[in-house]
């Protein structure tokens, strides 16, 4: 057996090897059909991406800007993750008719919910078009490198025949150093036809983020509607359900490790290629900093969400966001450590070194500008957070611009309609009393964590917590900005019309409010003494990365580079997989209803279990849902390379059928953003069996079933 596996590996062929080991979002036109052929897969490329003929592109969206999406029937159904379908789930929700918590079922395609304002991106074309777009740059330098490159995108957007309802974007890959058209056609008429509530579509929620082993069925399902051509429109109750060119077959056969299977969409952002020294800032300075402060927001707000339910409710989803980045780069501080990501890069830096000298001369220069860059990143990351973390310093920052922009005569109605509307929502969830501590509290951490030079003058003051709360209090409630004091006889939390009602009282009254002002001293601070030394810098970086990438692919011939994510259409692949992330810790690769009933906890907002379920669950009622185990599973982890925008992405088998909804990865291996492990990094998706079981047997909507071409 052991030898088997020995041989297995020497066996593997070489390019496979580098898939293995650096993980790929590959552009679907540039497949390395052969590795993936090798894995196990049974199609070819031109199956999955073709514009003579349909091809499984046709069923891959990128849903609402964000996240991806799948359609699986011949009427348009589109599957995504319940966390991608969320604020649309809560837009159609009221007190009485809480569909996050009782879930939605369409009974039919009347009773389908309309979206305005959401739309799906089918991608039609994928072109390279670097000549094109770096044509006469040869010996420019910034800034007019930037100018000509944007003019020649103008130029080549102008000289291509689209639809109406198409667009072209263009894309900077490997750094500037390829260019790619994307042609896309949007479709407008987005309807909600089914989810299960939060206690399957969101069990476990922050405990269990980012958390292996998983039990969450997130998943939610919507239809694209068209136009009686079958072309996109804008909503009509007369449109009519989008016939695709292809949809992706449902397979709900059993499952076994090391099958194959790729994930297609749109992954956000990645940085695989970054020089050693850039890694460690991220361990050592940026990641910690941008921890820490969430760590006390977080901290602060959880202490008032466990005794108040009113504030739990009202902060539920912006928690919720905050813990999601704060768990992942914990994660990926760790996994940075564990992978020796550092000191792979300095070796790796040395081979390239070997190979053509040049490039030490990119790398010192990369590295004295880190270094020199250091202080105003590390300033640049705890004053992003802080003014992000401490709500009424961004609202204050909302009305810093909306004053420069009347005083620069920039402001009209509709700037105004848009910033009324941002913060009469923002007012909505927003509790000042509890936000006072929360910005006492961050002002303290940045008083101590700041060197005094990036600091306003005075700013020592607020180094002592205790002293801090009671001052920042006193400032919250004469201040405008909370809602606890009045301007023009109103309140902005209260009458925003009104308060509004004389701009130029507004104005001088926000100059003179407490909190404005301690936003201001922060920001001038920040714009003074740090952004112009980390802007200037980090444009020197990006020139010798841009330099730095193009070396790498020049002198390591035998690597196969794929580029960074920028939220393009990408294919990633591997094979299902269990991991053994830490010493004697091994995770098997599929999860099942019996483990949600294990981590059930009665009445908890995080690990309730709906009746229904618990139901189904005694009287094992599980159809053809169930696996050789007996049991429904429920997720499966595997070994492909994932980031975010994958959420809601198709997990394929051998053949192009759907087998998993992607929704997640495994904590220990989050660092695959910057250094992907094949021992640690597991993308984590709902199993199709538990979907359709969930669908079927929970929801009674086996109308949505016979629409779908089930594999069994
Ligand atoms: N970690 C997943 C993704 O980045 C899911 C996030 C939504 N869930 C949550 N509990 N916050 O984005
Ligand atoms: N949950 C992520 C998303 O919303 C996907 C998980 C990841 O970052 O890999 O896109």
């Amino acid at each position: 057996m052991t030898k088997k596996i020995l041989l297995s590996v020497f066996l593997l062929p070489a390019a496979m090897a580098f898939a293995q080991q650096y993980g790929g979002m590959w552009i679907p036109t540039e497949l390395n059909e052969k590795e993936m052929k090798d894995l196990g897969m049974k199609i070819s490329a031109k199956d999955i991406f073709n514009t003579q003929k349909p091809s499984i592109k046709d069923a891959v969206v990128q849903f609402n800007g964000g996240c991806t999406a799948e359609i699986i029937s011949p009427k348009g159904l589109l599957l995504t993750n319940h966390h991608c379908g969320y604020g649309q789930i809560q837009a159609h929700s009221t007190v009485q008719n809480d569909l996050l918590s009782n879930g939605f079922w369409a009974k039919n395609p009347d009773g389908e919910l309309p979206n305005p304002g959401v739309k799906v991106d089918f991608i039609v074309d994928i072109k390279e078009v670097t000549d094109q777009i770096l044509e006469g740059t040869d010996n420019l330098v910034e800034p007019e490198l930037t100018k000509k490159i944007n003019k020649n995108i103008e130029v080549y957007k102008n000289s291509q025949k689209i639809e109406s309802y198409q667009s072209i974007i263009v894309k900077s890959m490997y750094y500037g150093n390829k260019y790619y058209a994307f042609t896309t056609e949007t479709y407008k008429d987005i309807r909600l036809v089914g989810a299960p509530p939060q206690s399957i579509g969101k069990f476990g929620s922050d405990t269990d983020n980012w958390v292996w082993p998983r039990h969450t069925g997130d998943f939610s399902m919507f239809r694209i509607y068209a136009g009686k051509d079958n072309k996109p429109a804008e909503y009509s109750k007369d449109n009519v359900p989008y016939v695709p060119k292809h949809y992706l077959p449902v397979s709900i056969k059993d499952k076994t490790e090391n099958d194959f299977t790729f994930v297609f969409g749109f992954p956000g952002k990645t940085t695989e290629y970054l020089p050693a020294v850039a890694v460690e800032k991220i361990m050592t300075d940026i990641d910690p900093a941008r921890i820490a402060v969430r760590e006390v927001a977080l901290k602060t707000l959880d202490e008032k969400m466990r005794t108040d339910s009113e504030t739990r409710i009202k902060y539920a989803s912006k928690y919720a966001s905050v813990a999601n980045y704060w768990k992942k780069w914990i994660g990926e501080v760790e996994g940075l450590k564990k992978s020796n990501a550092v000191e792979k890069k300095v070796m790796y830096e040395g081979s390239l070194v070997a190979k053509n000298h040049e490039i030490k001369a990119t790398l010192d220069q990369l590295n004295k500008l880190y270094n020199d860059q250091a202080p105003y990143a590390l300033n640049n990351a705890y004053y992003t957070e802080v003014v992000r973390n401490a709500e009424t310093l961004k609202l204050a920052g909302d009305y810093y611009d909306y004053i420069a922009s009347v005083e620069a005569g920039k402001m009209d109605d509709k700037e105004l309609t848009k910033l009324k509307t941002k913060v009469t929502s923002f007012y909505k969830d927003y509790s000042a009393e509890l936000d006072a501590k929360v910005t006492a509290k961050l002002l303290t951490l940045y008083a101590n964590k700041t060197a005094p030079q990036f600091l306003p003058i005075g700013f020592a003051k607020y180094k002592d917590e205790n002293q801090n709360v009671p001052v920042i209090e006193e400032m919250s409630k004469n201040s405008i900005i909370t809602g606890r004091a009045q301007v023009n006889g109103a309140t902005l939390t209260g009458d925003i019309e009104k308060a509004f009602s004389n701009q130029d009282k507004l104005i001088k009254t926000l100059k003179k409010d407490p909190i404005y002002q301690l936003y201001v001293s922060m920001k001038e601070t920040y714009m003074k003494n740090a952004d112009p030394q980390f802007t200037s810098l980090q444009g020197k970086i990006d020139e010798l990365q841009k330099k730095f990438m193009a070396q790498q692919m020049a002198t390591d011939k035998d690597r196969k580079f794929f580029p960074d994510a920028n939220s393009t259409l990408r294919v990633t692949y591997g094979k299902v997989k269990g991991s053994t992330p830490r010493d004697a810790v091994s995770y098997g690769y599929q999860t099942h209803l019996a483990g949600v009933m294990e981590k059930y906890i009665p009445g908890d907002y995080e690990f309730d279990v709906p009746k229904k379920l618990i139901d189904l669950y005694n009287k094992k009622d599980y159809g053809i849902y169930k696996d050789k185990t007996g049991d429904v599973p429920v997720g499966f982890t595997a070994t492909n390379h994932t980031t975010g925008g994958n959420s809601g992405s198709p997990a394929l088998d051998a053949n192009g059928n759907l087998v998993g909804l992607n929704f997640d990865r495994q904590w220990e291996g989050t660092m695959s953003d910057i250094n992907y492990d094949p021992r640690f990094s597991r993308n984590i998706m709902v199993d199709t069996k538990y979907i359709l079981f969930i669908i079927d047997k929970y929801a009674d909507s086996k109308w949505l079933i016979d629409e779908m071409k089930v594999i069994k």
